[in-house]
């Protein structure tokens, strides 16, 4: 993973990378610069890549000021911290349904740190407990051809196929979510997309394109993301015994845990700008119109930023991590996420006390170079 760069370069926190033609950076403040100025980096980077651009309207990823505050705002209306605390008694219930499948052993992701995101997200945008395997589905397939595409370079056939999948799986996705909208709009329910057909800001409404785009962002964004949250958090937690124990004795510990471990092992590890003009970024000029790549999880093990950051610590006090990005685009889903992180691992310890990695079936790490975690961590239960 690109934080070994640190070690590597300590020298460069800004600098081109002949082989992608992007502008790496790794510093934490120099990050936060960019972060927190989108008019010279802009979260557009379509517009560099255009045959990447599925589905652009309502996708808030990549708007900048001032149609993102617009979007921002409307999806805000719906997306409340009350509708995700409400989430909680359903979050332990799916939790504790996944659980009662595992046996002695278990594998985690598989057993409950992927579905759980996605069947949460399911739920909250109202798609039938029928249609579940379907959507489902999908989500996997759209996930597993996407992840194995580098949008920049050259491809393979192979990878072309892939590429090809992946938009099929998009596109009936894409159809499943409109036609649900339409129903929403002749029939409102208690979901998320009701709430965002109904939402209203200075006269404003949301379209259906955009209500369906921003439904794919939320799967896009919200589900591997937490996934990897949940294993990364237990294999951090089971790397350190002292620091195990403690959070098993004391669950208030819990959410440092989490914010530790979205620190040491960032799933998300980078994110995309684009210079609308000629600038300076830690010294270092960059012209207009490139690509930048934001390693967050790079920052994270920033010396400057954190004492000993290739320490696992839970109890960091404070830990002003970048897991969850900074400024405009700061993560819509951070309380849904840090609300799975907490009851799924809550619940986990209170079932299984003896809970630990199996020594004998090693955890997997997924093979992406922009998203860091476990896609497979085996688990002996008692
Ligand atoms: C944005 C990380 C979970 C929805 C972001 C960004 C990061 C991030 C780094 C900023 C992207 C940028 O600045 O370009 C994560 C991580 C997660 C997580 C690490 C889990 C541990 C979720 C969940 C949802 C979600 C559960 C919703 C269900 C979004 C949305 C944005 C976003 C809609 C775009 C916000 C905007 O552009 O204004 N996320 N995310 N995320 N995230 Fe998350």
């Amino acid at each position: 993973a690109q934080f070994w760069l640190r070690g590597q370069r300590p020298d460069r926190e800004v600098g081109y990378e002949e082989a992608t033609g992007m502008w790496e950076v790794h510093g934490y403040p120099e990050i936060l610069r960019a972060l927190s100025d989108p008019a010279t980096f802009s979260s557009n980077t379509q517009r560099l890549v255009p045959e990447a651009s599925g589905f652009s309207e309502g996708n808030l990823t990549q708007l900048d000021p001032p149609d993102h505050q617009k979007l921002r705002k409307l999806v805000s209306h719906a997306f409340t911290p009350k509708v995700v605390a409400d989430l909680e008694p359903r979050i332990a219930e799916i939790t504790v349904e996944l659980m009662d499948q595992m046996e002695d052993r278990a594998e985690l992701v598989a057993d409950l740190a992927y579905p759980l995101p996605v069947i949460v997200i399911a739920e909250l945008l109202g798609v039938p407990a029928s249609d579940r395997d379907k959507f489902k589905r999908w989500v996997d397939g759209m996930f597993n051809s996407t992840n194995k595409v580098s949008i920049t370079g050259d491809r393979s056939p192979e990878d072309e196929a892939y590429f090809a999948s992946a938009m099929e799986q998009v596109g009936e996705l894409a159809n499943y979510l409109t036609e649900h909208v339409r129903e929403r709009r002749a029939e409102p329910r208690a979901d998320l997309l009701s709430k965002l057909v109904e939402a209203e800001v200075d006269g404003v409404r949301l379209t259906d394109a955009e209500i369906t785009n921003f439904g794919m962002v939320l799967l896009v964004a919200g589900h591997i993301t937490t996934t990897m949250l949940l294993g990364n958090t237990l294999l951090c937690l089971d790397a350190h015994p002292d620091q195990f124990a403690m959070v098993r004795a004391d669950r208030s510990m819990v959410p440092a845990a989490i914010e530790e471990s979205l620190r040491f092992l960032s799933p998300f590890a980078a994110v995309s700008r684009v210079t609308n003009e000629e600038t300076e970024l830690g010294g270092v000029r960059i012209p207009a119109d490139q690509m930048l790549l934001l390693w967050i999880a790079a920052a994270n093990r920033d010396p400057r930023q954190f004492a000993d950051p290739n320490v696992f610590d839970v109890t960091r006090d404070p830990n002003p991590q970048l897991g969850f990005g900074r400024g405009i685009h700061f993560c819509l889903g951070a309380p849904l996420a840090r609300l799975e992180g907490k009851v799924a691992l809550n619940l986990l310890l209170d079932r299984f006390p003896e809970l630990r990695t199996d020594p004998d079936d090693a955890p997997e790490f997924l093979p992406s170079p922009n998203m860091t975690g476990v896609r497979r961590l085996p688990l002996l239960l008692r």
